[in-house]
């Protein structure tokens, strides 16, 4: 089966959105991967609901926010908001993530749970069942356009086994440094969706490289 891509938009235009949302709004993506960040979860800040909702204006694809902040659980009504389809919460920023999740649901968005690349897959096993996606981090969350980390792969494999083993539905979708090259790898390790920034927008022509990950 094809893959889902989700181009991230933090590596997008910010001086000219509009183009760049147009642009995958044409193009064969299947989501918009935006990236929200607080300054201390990860060591950077990007953008926040005012852009956001001028992005989820604009956009005709579906809406995959991930949370790079401590607390998400306090955004979920703004996420909401803005039309989220899907709202990604960290497993590291969450002590009470099942409640998090329920929360999620409750409020109408399909529940993700975003792992870093230093925690095991085996700490999802008990909520596996209660998620609609799980996002495997394939660099330190942060920044854009990052060398990638090769035990991703193996992780997929993993987790691909645990929601077999688990009787989940979950979806696997693979953030940070997915290009053609890592990107095929994953898919055949079991990734469901890939997200990409730098492969997109930094190639001569974006649709084109939606294309051709769309193709592996
Ligand atoms: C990184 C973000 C990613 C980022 C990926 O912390 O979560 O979504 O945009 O960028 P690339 O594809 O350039 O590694
Ligand atoms: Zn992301």
């Amino acid at each position: 089966m094809k893959p889902i891509i989700a181009p991230s938009l933090l590596s997008a235009d910010f001086g000219n959105l509009e183009k760049d949302i147009e642009m995958i709004n044409q193009s064969e993506a299947d989501w918009l991967h935006l990236d929200i960040m607080d300054g201390v979860f990860v060591p950077n800040i990007s953008f926040g609901f005012p852009v956001l909702k001028h992005v989820a204006r604009l956009s005709r694809k579906p809406l995959d926010v991930h949370l790079m902040i401590v607390n998400p659980e306090k955004f979920i009504s703004e996420v909401k908001a803005i039309g989220a389809d899907i709202m990604n919460v960290h497993y590291e920023a969450c002590a009470h993530l099942h409640r998090v999740v329920q929360q999620i649901r409750e409020a109408g968005m399909k529940p993700a749970v975003t792992i870093n690349p230093a925690t095991p897959v085996l700490m999802l096993k008990d909520i596996l069942p209660e998620v609609y996606m799980v996002l495997v981090m394939g660099v330190n969350p942060g920044f854009g356009g990052q060398k990638f980390i090769e035990h991703t792969v193996e992780k997929v494999r993993e987790l691909h086994e645990l929601i077999r083993q688990t009787q989940s539905n979950a979806l696997i979708e693979v953030d940070g440094g997915v290009n053609l090259d890592t990107g095929k790898r994953l898919v055949e390790a079991g990734a469901d969706i890939l997200v990409a920034g730098n492969a997109v927008f930094s190639a001569s022509v974006p649709q084109e490289m939606i294309h051709a990950l769309k193709s592996l």
